[in-house]
Order: structure tokens, then C-alpha cells, then sequence
């Protein structure tokens, strides 16, 4: 097994949540026999599909995974599953096709009788459930969808009537309906999640304890559909965000209702416990040491969580926001580690609409510490003396749509026994007076036109080599090249073909796009290629005349989405990750990945959930920061290859995906849809951004300038190029005013006619261009010296 596939068995069980594991049901010792159930021991999926699917590899399903393990099967099932499932083997043929696939499958028939002579050579049923979904479909809210098929049922209530011990695994790529498998009383839950191309053996490796599950939930699972608050307006054309704030575990906490499975949770084999040993308040960080034993019978890993609770007043808060976790290594019986985990408050304000402020309400902030937002003990009592503004900037989006979002002014939010005494007995700290900031607003004024003066030819290498500006080269540019630059070469079918410029669509076989080459300036086409479970390049119908598929299957990896790496809570993992792509990026010539998608899980039937990581801001943006962190940097030295934070923003409905808006308030944008992407700019400056299909507020986000020019660039200092999605929608005159500075595919020939007409602006084209020169210069194979570059 090569260095990829075994990070990514490694990955792949560290994402795996144990919901639920009584009578001792797991680990299941190695030699004992099970009886396997279920379609997804042969199908089982490694990611969803769409864009965000890696092709041309193959997956360990968890039948194969269980056999390399050497684990017995009862054989009569086995070849009864195996039989059905080869006679109906066209159907499930596609099941992970972008588009045409997405199909889930029929479930295998089962008799009483046969369920009943398996039970007779073993006590111990293990059933893996599948599902599948993607790119440009929602789960639909169906039996066999979201809900179990009946078979499935049917399947599950054989297994718990013949079997002492029932382990349902389940092969989702995120939040599905567990009324039914819940209904009957299975004695362990794993959600195995989709972990790449090694999820099946790294299920043996859980299922068999060779690995002990560490994975936490980052969504909460509620008992019934109805119990999320988004589930009034989702796929709709207008989508009004009534549920304000109140996202995931911040509504049920508020609301006073009762998950399945709440945010944060996830058992272990083992037993740790959990002691704080120092906090301290320094300015406005708040530190704290954490003492993690294991005091179980199994190795382990665990997970500490903080969340805070701020002041209820004018304006109404969560229950709790996690503000920082961490994971320890592995622990031995007996073994302890000490965690440091820390926040700032400054970055935990809340956004005040009326004064345009982050505000740290006057009042008392209790600070939670446990493994599990329902498992936690406050450990420090801070209080703000005063209404404390930390940061002035403007307001910049306000919904089309009137709605009033609810609040939970009324409502009895979750409280636990000894929570009001814990209260009163907290080590107590008074938050110092802070500074407010002020951030100018972005001045709207019209670039000035770079004049080209007469000297000798400014080529891409003398920019990176300090010799010239980038403003000096795009100055040189004429229409037709300042047109090319600022798109992608569209697979040549909309290349400018002036001579001059040589396009170079094809250079590697099955990448997403690319941007045009100009020989005259020394300007190579920069590939990029999807997405966040891997390297995707193989797509049915190209013609691979470069790479081989052997070379692609030998090399290309699929690991696990993004919901499984959210699952570890791990960021040391989520860089290591980034370190393999950039290093297969490199092996297969591709600049920049299509990656990480971040939007919130807002409602559990989004289709690209599987591709995005949590319904919390914190988790996604920790993530995101480190595996750009792991792309874009080794040893402090720039490797030339750049993530692409997407689908910016509020993409979170596959539903009328080009058509439809998101209406949100400018709080909420801010601290619940902004908050991963402004994370992940902040800490780890992507080179690339990429706008998302839908609208907000009404507008595109391709020619939204509050949104690109304003909050992104103007507010948290992005330094890196826009691009749009593929043939995203958005008034082309107005993209390089709002600061979508590459379009993608390409769309080269209308933005030459536009200049020439006079309806697109060139010297806001040229300031588009200076930044993807300024872009080229970081990420195209350029033979520079990228030691100066500020690290991470
Ligand atoms: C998807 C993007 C993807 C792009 C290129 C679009 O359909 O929305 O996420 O990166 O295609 O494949």
C-alpha cells in the first residue's frame, strides 16, 4: 500500500463517529464469525458524486475490507447477498456517476429462514447501510432516500429479532433519518461515513478494534426531519433564512430540543477523563491547559471541545458557539496528555446590525469545557464590564425578501443538573478594556488605465524576479490579451485564436480548466483540477491520450469527504492531507485544487454536504485554514500549489442551484455563512476563491462587490484571485468591478467584445489581471525562488 492510501485508511478511520455501543458489541474479536447484511457490503461509497467525486480508482467496499481482515462470514448469507446483488448489478452500475447516477440501490431480499440459519453459527449481525447523493440533486425526503427503503427495515428487524448483538454501519455521507434503524434497537451505530477509496478496511480496522474510534459528530443528527429549523424554506427559488443564528446545535441548545445525536458527541472503546489544569485570560485570549487520561482498557484518542456562552441582552445569542478544540495523540491505558487550547473574544463578537459593529455585549461569558456539546462543565466565568465595540466597518447586505428571523427570547434553552451551581463557582475573570478597530470601507473609485511605457517587453519572469511589476506587464496587454487573461481557456472552445496565444486546454487530460499560455510574456496556463475528496481527473468520455489509466489507478487517490475529516476534528490530519495533494498535484502537473468546499450545512438534504465539513463556522474554517495550510506550504517554503475555497457563499441548497437566493441578514451572513471563509483567509490566505452558483440577497455572487471587493478583500485582507464557478450566472460587465477576477470555464471572446463596445471597463480588467499576474507568479511551476514568501 503506497504512503496515500495508507493516510488514507488512516483518515478514513479517524473520521468514524461510534453512536452507539452497548452489551460491548464492538470491538468484535477477530476470529468470530459474522453474518453481513446488506447491499452496501458490496456497494459501499466512498464520496457522493458531482465534481467533488474522484473517478477511474477503486474502492475497498466493506465486504472486502472484513475478508482482508480474515474475518469468518457466514457463508450461506454471503453467497445468497453476493448472488442477488451480481444478478442486479446494472443498477448500481452508475450509482456514483455525476448526474445520471445517484440512484440508491434496491436492497437484497431476505427470508426469515435464511436470517434464522445464519443466527445458528453466530450471535453477531453486522448490517451496512448506503447512500448516495450529489452535485445538482438534494436527498429527496423518500423511503430509500432520507428515510429507509422498507427492505432496509424489513433487513434490520430480522437481524434484532435472530441476533444477541446487531451492528448497523452506516455508508452515509452525512445527516439521514435514524428513526427506523433507531426503532430497532441495534446494540452499536457507527457511522462509518464515506472514507475514500480504503473505507473498507478501515472499517475492519474500527469494527476490529485495531483502531479505536476518536471521530465526533460536527452536525447534530435530530429525531425527525421537522426538528431542524430550516426544513420550513429549502429548496425554494427564494430561500429567506428565518433561523437566523439558530444553525445546527446553536438551535437546539437555544430551543430546548432534544437531538438524536448531538453536535460534538461520539463514544470511545476506552474512557478518558478530562481535567482543567490552568487557565489564564491574557488581554483578550483566553488559555486554557487541559489534562486528557485515558483511563480505559484501549488505546485511544480524544477530542476536547470549548465552547462559550455569551450574555443574553439586546442581542439574543446561542446557547453556546465552539470556539476552539483539540485532540491528543494517541493515549495508552494509563497514559495522560496535556492539551492547550485558546480563543480570542475579539474574534468571538457578535455582529451588531444597528451600530454595524462586532460587539462584546456587557455581561457574563461562561466558558465550557468537555468532549461533546452536551458533555461539558464550565470552567471560567469572564465578565465584560461594558458594551465593548472591537471592530467598526459597514453594513453591506441586507435580504429582498421580508422576514423576520426567530429569536429565542422566549424559549427554555438545554441546562443539565449542577449547571447554575458551576455557574456560581467558576474561576472568575474580568475581560480588560479592548481597542475598537475600524476598518475604511473599500473605496468604490475607478482604477486609473495602466499606460504601457516604451521599454523593452515585461515577461511574467522579470515580475518574479522583482525586475517589473505585475501593473507593468498588464499595462503591456492589449484587448484581446487582457481578455484571455482574465478567462480560462474554456477546453479551446472559446479560445481567442489570434496566433499569439497558445492555449493549452489539453494539457492534462480530465482537469477542471485552465488559463490561457501567452509565450510572448512567458505566461504559462495554470491547471486546476476538483475537488475536496482528492484529485479529480479521469471523466467519462475525455480522451486520456496522456495519462494512462493504469498510471491514474496506480497513483490517484480518492480519500475521504470532507463531512469524514470534519468527523476527526483533527487539523494536524486535515494539513497532512494537504501535503499529499500538493505532492500528487505536482506527479500529474496540476497548480490548484478545487478545494475545500466549506458551506454550512444549513439543512441535512443538501446534496454537496458530503463535499463541505459542519453546520458550525469553527470546525469548517479550522479545517479548511489547515489543509490549505498542508497545500500551499512545506517547511515554511512555498510549494507553488494553491487550494480554492468554495462555493462562496451561502450555496446550500442543489436545488435551482444557478437560479435561487439565499436571504440572509447581515448578521447572520457574518458569523454563520461568512465565518469558515473569513477563518480561512485569515489564518492560512488561499491563493484562490471560487464564487458560488446561487444568489444572496438577489445578487450573484460573481457581481457581488460588497461580498468580493468589500468584505473579502476590503475587511480580511484576501490576497488571492476570484474565479467564478464553471459557467456561473452574473452580469459579465459587472464581474471585474465586484472583484471576480478569472472566469471559469472561460468566457475569453465576450469579454473582448465588451471592451470593444465600451461596456466593460479596462482598467478594471487590467486591475482584475494584475491580481491573477500577481497569481501566476505564486502557483505556475515557475522556476522562482519562493523563499521569501511569508510562511505559515
Ligand atoms: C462545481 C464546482 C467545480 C467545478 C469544476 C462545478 O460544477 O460547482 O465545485 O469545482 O464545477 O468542475
Amino acid at each position: 500500500m503506497n504512503r496515500y492510501q495508507s493516510f488514507c485508511r488512516r483518515a478514513a478511520a479517524d473520521g468514524m463517529v461510534l453512536l452507539k455501543n452497548e452489551k460491548k458489541a464492538l470491538p468484535i474479536a477477530p476470529d468470530k464469525k459474522i453474518a453481513l447484511f446488506g447491499r452496501g457490503q458490496f456497494v459501499t461509497f466512498k464520496s457522493g458524486c458531482g465534481s467533488g467525486d474522484v473517478v477511474g480508482v477503486r474502492t475497498v467496499s466493506a465486504v472486502e475490507g472484513l475478508h482482508n481482515a480474515g474475518v469468518p462470514l457466514c457463508e450461506e448469507l454471503y453467497s445468497h447477498n453476493r448472488a442477488w446483488h451480481l444478478n442486479h448489478f446494472e443498477e448500481v452500475k452508475n450509482a456514483d456517476k455525476f448526474y445520471d447516477g445517484m440512484k440508491n440501490m434496491d436492497e437484497i431480499p431476505l427470508t426469515e429462514r435464511m436470517v434464522s440459519e445464519a443466527a445458528k453459527q453466530t450471535d453477531t449481525a453486522v448490517v451496512i447501510l448506503s447512500r448516495v447523493v450529489g452535485e445538482g440533486r438534494d436527498i429527496p425526503l423518500e423511503k430509500g432516500e432520507f428515510y429507509l427503503a422498507d427492505k432496509e427495515t424489513d433487513m434490520l428487524r430480522m437481524a434484532r429479532k435472530h441476533f444477541a448483538k446487531v451492528i448497523v454501519c452506516l455508508n452515509f455521507g452525512g445527516v439521514y433519518d435514524l428513526s427506523g434503524v433507531v426503532a430497532n434497537h441495534p446494540d452499536a451505530i457507527l457511522y462509518m461515513s464515506q472514507g475514500g477509496q480504503q473505507v473498507g478496511n478501515a472499517l475492519a480496522d474500527i469494527l476490529l478494534g485495531k483502531v479505536t474510534p476518536s471521530g465526533k459528530l460536527t452536525d447534530t443528527w435530530a429525531k425527525r426531519y421537522t426538528d431542524y429549523p430550516t426544513t420550513e424554506f429549502f429548496g425554494e427559488m427564494e430561500v429567506p433564512y428565518k433561523e437566523g443564528i439558530y444553525v445546527g446545535y446553536r438551535y437546539f441548545d437555544s430551543f430546548g430540543k432534544e437531538p438524536l445525536y448531538p453536535f460534538g458527541f461520539g463514544l470511545s472503546y476506552t474512557d478518558f477523563e478530562i481535567r482543567n489544569q490552568e487557565i489564564t485570560l491574557s488581554d483578550s485570549v483566553l488559555a486554557l491547559r487541559v489534562a486528557v487520561k485515558n483511563t480505559g482498557a484501549y488505546p485511544g484518542r480524544e477530542v476536547v471541545q470549548c465552547y462559550l456562552s455569551k450574555p443574553q441582552g439586546k442581542l439574543k445569542q446561542a446557547y453556546q458557539d465552539l470556539v476552539a478544540f483539540a485532540k491528543t495523540g494517541l493515549l495508552a491505558p494509563g497514559e495522560e496528555e496535556t492539551l492547550e487550547l485558546s480563543f480570542d473574544f475579539r474574534k468571538n463578537a457578535s455582529y451588531c446590525t444597528e451600530t454595524a459593529t462586532y460587539l462584546l455585549p456587557k455581561g457574563e461569558y461562561f466558558v465550557r469545557v468537555g468532549n461533546g456539546s452536551r458533555s461539558t462543565h464550565i470552567a471560567a466565568r469572564v465578565t465584560v464590564q461594558k458594551n465593548m465595540p472591537v471592530l467598526k466597518t459597514v453594513n453591506r447586505f441586507a435580504p429582498n425578501v421580508i422576514f423576520r428571523e426567530i429569536t429565542a427570547r422566549t424559549t427554555v434553552p438545554y441546562t443539565y443538573p449542577g449547571e447554575g451551581r458551576e455557574k456560581e463557582t467558576a474561576q472568575a475573570f474580568v475581560l480588560p478594556e479592548l481597542p475598537c478597530e475600524v476598518i475604511e470601507p473599500a473605496e468604490n473609485h475607478p482604477p486609473k488605465l495602466l499606460a504601457a511605457g516604451n521599454g523593452a517587453t515585461v515577461t511574467i519572469q522579470d515580475v518574479a524576479a522583482g525586475r517589473a511589476t505585475a501593473e507593468e506587464l498588464v499595462a503591456q496587454l492589449n484587448l484581446e490579451e487582457l481578455g484571455c487573461i482574465a478567462n480560462g481557456v474554456n477546453y479551446g472552445l472559446d479560445t481567442y485564436e489570434g496566433g499569439i496565444i497558445g492555449s493549452m486546454s489539453d494539457s492534462v487530460p480530465g482537469a477542471a480548466g485552465e488559463t490561457f499560455t501567452i509565450p510572448k510574456y512567458g505566461i504559462t496556463g495554470n491547471v486546476c483540477a476538483d475537488g475536496p475528496a482528492g484529485i479529480r481527473l479521469l471523466s467519462s468520455g475525455d480522451d486520456f491520450t496522456k495519462i494512462s489509466e493504469d498510471d491514474q489507478r496506480r497513483t490517484l487517490t480518492a480519500y475521504p469527504v470532507g463531512t469524514c475529516f470534519a468527523n476527526s476534528w483533527d487539523e494536524e490530519l486535515a494539513r497532512e492531507y494537504g501535503q499529499c495533494i500538493a505532492e500528487e498535484m505536482a506527479r500529474f502537473h496540476i497548480d490548484g485544487w478545487l478545494a475545500p468546499g466549506m458551506n454550512i450545512h444549513r439543512n441535512p438534504l443538501c446534496g454537496r454536504n458530503f463535499e463541505y465539513f459542519s453546520e458550525d463556522p469553527f470546525v469548517s474554517g479550522k479545517m479548511a485554514a489547515a489543509q490549505t495550510v498542508g497545500v500551499q506550504w512545506k517547511n515554511g517554503k512555498s510549494t507553488g500549489k494553491y487550494t480554492t475555497i468554495k462555493h462562496f457563499v451561502a450555496n446550500n441548497q442543489e436545488t435551482l442551484r444557478t437560479e435561487m437566493s439565499s436571504e440572509v441578514s447581515e448578521r447572520t451572513l457574518r458569523e454563520i455563512y461568512l465565518k469558515p471563509f473569513e477563518i480561512a483567509v485569515r489564518e492560512s490566505q488561499p491563493h484562490a476563491l471560487m464564487t458560488s452558483y446561487n444568489r444572496l440577497n438577489g445578487v450573484y455572487a460573481t457581481v457581488n462587490y460588497d461580498l468580493l471587493n468589500g468584505v473579502l478583500r476590503s475587511e480580511w485582507g484576501f490576497e488571492g484571485i476570484v474565479m467564478s464557478d464553471w459557467g456561473a450566472t452574473g452580469d459579465f460587465s459587472l464581474r471585474p468591478w465586484a472583484g471576480n477576477d478569472l472566469n471559469m470555464p472561460g468566457s475569453g471572446k465576450t469579454y473582448i467584445n465588451l471592451m470593444k463596445g465600451g461596456k466593460l471597463d479596462i482598467p478594471v480588467v487590467q486591475e482584475c489581471a494584475v491580481r491573477i499576474i500577481k497569481w501566476l507568479v505564486k502557483t505556475s511551476q515557475l522556476p522562482t525562488d519562493h523563499s521569501n514568501q511569508e510562511s505559515f
